[in-house]
């Protein structure tokens, strides 16, 4: 299966070292390759540069937002909020045509400083902006609602915990479910809230995930609905 990614940031990095110690074909996408490999400096996580990053993860592809949307066959959207759907529009309609778009990402506005406020919500959503831009994609909403080492192995947070998926097509629902399923993921613990306009409650969650981190001091949890019915799959 090769996956493209479009996102250079942390949660781009750990989807791509992950799916690569899977045995997966990954490419990385962003807006312009000479210039992201010349990041050396650490990010505001004290991580090393992506430079550095990629020196040590070079089976990683890079390309083109346009070269990763050719190249994979499952996307997945780890850009900075406000920065998805002009990558995407730099990707291009044609070559994301009919493709499953697992969008992680989240409408956080950090201009007035931190806590973020959502540069969308209540009646509308970043994921359902993505939709209604890119008609002919197949949006799934998922893993947004956790850490990004949480996202890629659920193991990493002891016990039964919550993965959320929506998007107005079944079949994309299912090959984001396999895609899952690929990192760990049980049946029991994805729950399906519905079509895309589900991405409203999976983005607004995001204000008191940022609470609970500030409170718990670490990223490493995750939301679990306890006494969740079994969804016929
Ligand atoms: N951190 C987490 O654990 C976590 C968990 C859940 C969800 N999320 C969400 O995941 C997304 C990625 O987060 P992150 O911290 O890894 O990275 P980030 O710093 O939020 O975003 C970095 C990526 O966004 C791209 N980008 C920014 N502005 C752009 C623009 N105007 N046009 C095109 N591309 C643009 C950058 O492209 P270039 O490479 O070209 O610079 C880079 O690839 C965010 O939406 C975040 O809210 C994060």
């Amino acid at each position: 299966m090769k996956i493209g990614i479009f996102g250079t940031g942390v949660v781009g990095q750990t989807h791509a070292e992950r799916l690569t110690e899977l045995g997966k074909e990954v490419m990385i996408g962003t807006r312009n390759v000479q210039e992201s490999l010349t990041r050396h400096q650490p990010d505001n996580f004290k991580r090393p540069g992506f430079g550095e990053w990629h020196k040590k993860n070079n089976k990683v592809r890079l390309g083109t937002y346009f070269e990763t949307a050719a190249f994979g066959e499952i996307i997945i959207l780890a850009t900075n909020g406000s920065g998805t759907i002009p990558a995407l529009q730099l990707a291009g309609k044609e070559g994301l045509s009919g493709k499953v778009i697992i969008d992680i990402s989240n409408p956080l506005d950090f201009s007035k400083g931190f806590p973020p406020s959502l540069f969308v919500c209540n009646t509308d959503s970043l994921g359902e902006q993505i939709q209604r831009e890119f008609p002919e994609t197949l949006v799934v909403k998922c893993l947004n609602t956790m850490n990004a080492f949480v996202q890629v192995n659920p193991a990493v947070v002891p016990g039964d915990h919550s993965v959320f998926l929506g998007g107005n097509d079944a079949g994309a629902k299912l090959k984001t479910r396999a895609f899952l399923h690929v990192y760990g993921w049980n049946d029991k613990n994805i729950i399906d809230v519905g079509d895309i306009t589900a991405s409203r409650g999976l983005e607004q969650i995001l204000p008191l995930w940022v609470r609970l981190m500030s409170v718990f001091k670490t990223p490493m949890f995750n939301f679990h609905v306890a006494g969740a019915p079994t969804q016929t799959i």
